[in-house]
């Protein structure tokens, strides 16, 4: 597709992943709509993509709310039409074992991404079905294919972000909307902070993986709407090892197991997760 001219919503653009695309976007003569929850953020790179010569617009909404999220949607569409492309980027989660996680926390790993990118998309569906066009990425991890020790809400919240993508192709086939899948590796953003724990358990398999900046994961995303993909991959080593586990699943399955994260000598010291407001507060 062509970028000039596009409009474009970005979630989760007041920092990462999402402020790289939204600026890459807009470089390439797109108008885009950045959501978040921190107005300073995003009123600081719709700035900052202003000074570059761009068009930007802020719309902070927490989408953890469905209300707010069916609220800004309808703002959108009626201040600057039908978006052209979502991306459903807005996203946070711990690395827990099931038996750490609160249920507070289990529901707010499914209401961002996965609630988020759903909501968002069927309000902003109807117009780009009216129209017969329109493209909605959504931006996941390698979670979404297999799994590890020690992340299990993340884990599931990811499969159903793949689950979402496939589910919407199989509705929008024929219609002249889109569905993109964006799988993206470990990536240099302020995820890791936001979400403390994360980083001590990803599987040592990671070392045979450059790890992105937010620019290249955002370079990705751009070249995968110039060329129309259904799925986006980065780094290019992932796109081999993800063709590895589609051939041989159990023994991929088995290697993420075998180089994650280990509590065995924890065990005994494992206490029932407390109930809120207890341990910190996540991320949403
Ligand atoms: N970093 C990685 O290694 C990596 C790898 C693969 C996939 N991903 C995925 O890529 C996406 C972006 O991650 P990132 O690395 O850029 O993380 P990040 O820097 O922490 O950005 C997360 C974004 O989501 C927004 N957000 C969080 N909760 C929200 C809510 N309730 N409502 C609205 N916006 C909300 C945050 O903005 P506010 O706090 O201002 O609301 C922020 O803009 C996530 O879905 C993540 O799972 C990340």
């Amino acid at each position: 597709m062509k970028l000039a001219g596009a409009n474009i919503v970005v979630t989760g653009a007041s920092s990462g992943i999402g402020e790289a695309a939204a600026k890459a976007l807009a470089a390439r003569g797109a108008h885009v709509a950045l959501l978040a929850r921190t107005y300073e953020a995003l009123e600081r790179i719709a700035r900052e993509i202003g000074a570059a010569g761009g068009s930007a617009f802020v719309y902070p909404v927490d989408l953890g709310d469905a209300d707010a999220t069916a609220r800004v949607a309808e703002a959108i569409v009626r201040e600057h039409g039908c978006p052209d492309v979502l991306i459903n980027n807005a996203g946070a989660g711990r690395w827990l074992y099931a038996d750490e996680t609160r249920p507070s926390d289990a529901a707010a790993m499914m209401a961002l991404p996965y609630f988020a990118a759903f909501n968002l998309t069927a309000a902003l569906l109807p117009c780009m079905l009216a129209r017969r066009s329109g493209t909605v990425v959504n931006v996941t991890s390698p979670a979404s294919f297999s799994a590890w020790p020690g992340a299990t809400g993340y884990t599931a919240a990811r499969w159903a972000m793949r689950g979402f993508t496939q589910a919407l192709r199989a509705d929008l086939h024929g219609s002249g909307v889109r569905a993109m899948l964006a799988v993206l590796g470990e990536t240099a953003s302020a995820y890791w902070q936001n979400n403390p724990g994360a980083a001590e358990r990803l599987p040592r398999l990671r070392a045979f993986f450059p790890r992105l900046r937010p620019q290249d994961a955002a370079a990705a995303l751009v070249r995968g709407l110039e060329r129309d993909s259904s799925t986006v991959i980065a780094p290019f080593q992932l796109r081999f090892a993800l063709t590895l586990h589609s051939i041989w699943q159990w023994p991929m399955d088995r290697l993420l197991i075998a180089t994650g994260h280990r509590r065995s000598k924890d065990l005994s010291a494992a206490q029932p997760p407390k109930p809120a407001p207890g341990g910190p507060p996540l991320q949403t």
